[in-house]
């Protein structure tokens, strides 16, 4: 392909992610910062790379991995198929085997490790606060829940969500329930918006709406509203009364969302399912449909929040009548350790009184103090124009593939920000390219059931890009 041609791509992408009122593409409200905004700086190549062509991390384990992995295999339950090798350590972007093989890590967690491995900030809190008070339980105040969840509420203000447009001067407020995981986040969000129902609708107002592709989690509730069959079926029976439709159809959401809904969930960005964007004209529609039956909406921006797409939130650059009820969250609001949280509006939050929630270990000082350190970072005007830097030149590159391998690749990137997939026109792909990247020292990600995806850390650098996606290049050349 001509450079011409290239640099037409990339303009075209970048302008497409600036789009206003396309598709699946979020528009930008007026007011919202402009860190979001892609900036196309990349050196696009003028063809694939083939310098990856072999694999150089395919030895079999040695010795002392194989024992480690043998044991693993006699005692940990068997539901992940693991690759065979162990990691040891980590460091930014880069994570280490035992047997010394050096991997960049696309997958960070699975959306989860947003500064990084092993970075110096988090650790000082993390030691500092763990040998202060670690765990409490509930039961007591404690110095960090307090400040985490109200600095979610004032970001949230200040930068659009839940309601609140930009700089929002309103005074109604939002308040925040912290659970360990982000399937806790949703069951939390699912009770409570249950409840809700109930005291708006009576006892028949408990049915939820659900959309294909989605994943919420394993818990029950949140199984249940995860409609793939490979993930509930072994389970069933599972909570009645959900509805399922389908992402961005504006008639299901007239049709399946009625007045015996209480609540209706969605990814904004769908993670799993394969990098799906909901349209802001579908969740306007449902917003509104809501409203009119009195239903509580729940964005799960548990993959998609907290600044992956460029924005605090997936929906933070969206009017806010396109906004939810409540938010969860969990991946990276503590880079790794365990957390989740659900943030919600006043008007829903009044329902729950002493009693009516709880968890032993959500909202620990240690998980807290944490997430405050690194929603702190995440926020920093800096970082957040540094990920968007490093998501426009990663999408300059992405979008150069599929001009190159036609046969192999759908046109265009799915996704926005770091949040990012290509899809593959053969099922069978994605899996193979993913350990074919692995096999050469890159952790890539698959979603769906044709999509590879790409979560790095937020603050990947561009050097980090050139080389994973000279691995794909060279990986997706062999197919
Ligand atoms: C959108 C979304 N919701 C919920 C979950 C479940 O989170 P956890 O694995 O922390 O329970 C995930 C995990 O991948 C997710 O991506």
């Amino acid at each position: 392909m001509s450079l011409t041609r290239a640099t037409r791509l990339v303009r075209r992408s970048a302008a497409l992610s600036r789009a206003r009122n396309v598709p699946g593409h979020i528009r930008l409200a007026s007011g919202v910062a402009s860190e979001s905004d892609p900036k196309p700086t990349p050196t696009l190549r003028t063809s694939p790379s083939t310098a990856y062509a072999n694999p150089s991390h395919a030895s079999p384990p040695s010795p002392t991995a194989a024992a480690t992995i043998k044991l693993g295999e006699q005692y940990l339950l068997p539901v992940y198929a693991r690759p065979e090798f162990v990691l040891s350590h980590g460091k930014g972007s880069w994570v280490w085997d035992t047997d010394g093989r050096k991997y960049l890590d696309f997958s960070a967690g699975i959306a989860v490790n947003a500064l990084g491995h092993a970075d110096a900030g988090f650790l000082k809190v993390l030691n500092e606060q763990a040998a202060k008070i670690l765990h409490t339980s509930n039961v007591y105040h404690t110095e960090w829940a307090g400040k985490l969840a109200a600095l979610l509420v004032t970001l949230t203000q200040a930068e659009g969500g839940l309601g609140f447009a930009p700089s929002s001067s309103s005074s109604s407020g939002a308040k925040v329930f912290f659970s360990n995981s982000g399937t806790e986040a949703n069951e939390g969000a699912l009770k409570i918006a249950r409840k809700v129902g109930k005291e708006r609708g009576g006892v028949s107002k408990t049915r939820i709406v659900c959309f294909e592709n989605a994943f919420h989690g394993r818990s029950m509730g949140a199984l249940s509203v995860t409609p793939n069959p490979k993930y509930q079926e072994p389970f069933a029976p599972l909570l009645p009364g959900v509805d399922v439709g389908r992402l961005n159809v504006i008639g299901d959401v007239e049709r399946l969302v009625g007045p015996e809904t209480c609540a209706v969930i969605v990814e904004p960005v769908q993670g799993e399912g394969g990098i799906h964007p909901a349209h802001e004209e579908w969740l306007r529609a449902l917003r509104k449909r809501c409203d009119d039956v009195g239903a509580v909406l729940i964005f799960d921006e548990i993959q998609c929040g907290l600044y992956r797409t460029g924005t605090l939130w997936a929906h933070s650059s969206l009017p806010a009548d396109c906004h939810p009820d409540m938010v969860t969250m969990a991946k990276p609001l503590a880079n790794g350790y365990p957390i989740g949280a659900v943030l919600m509006r006043d008007s829903v939050a009044f329902t729950m009184t002493p009693g009516t929630h709880g968890t032993t270990f959500g909202g620990s000082p240690l998980a807290c103090a944490l997430g405050h350190h690194v929603l702190s970072r995440i926020s920093e005007r800096p970082f957040v124009s540094h990920a968007a830097e490093t998501s426009a030149y990663l999408i300059g590159r992405l979008s150069q593939l599929s001009g190159w391998f036609p046969g192999v690749l759908e046109e265009g990137v799915r996704g926005r920000g770091l949040i990012l997939g290509l899809g593959f026109k053969n099922p069978d792909h994605p899996g193979k390219v993913v350990a074919m990247a692995r096999e050469r020292g890159v952790f890539v990600l698959t979603a769906g059931k044709d999509a590879v995806r790409l979560v790095p850390s937020l603050n990947v650098t561009k050097e980090d890009v050139d080389f994973c996606v000279d691995v794909l290049e060279s990986c997706i050349g062999k197919l």
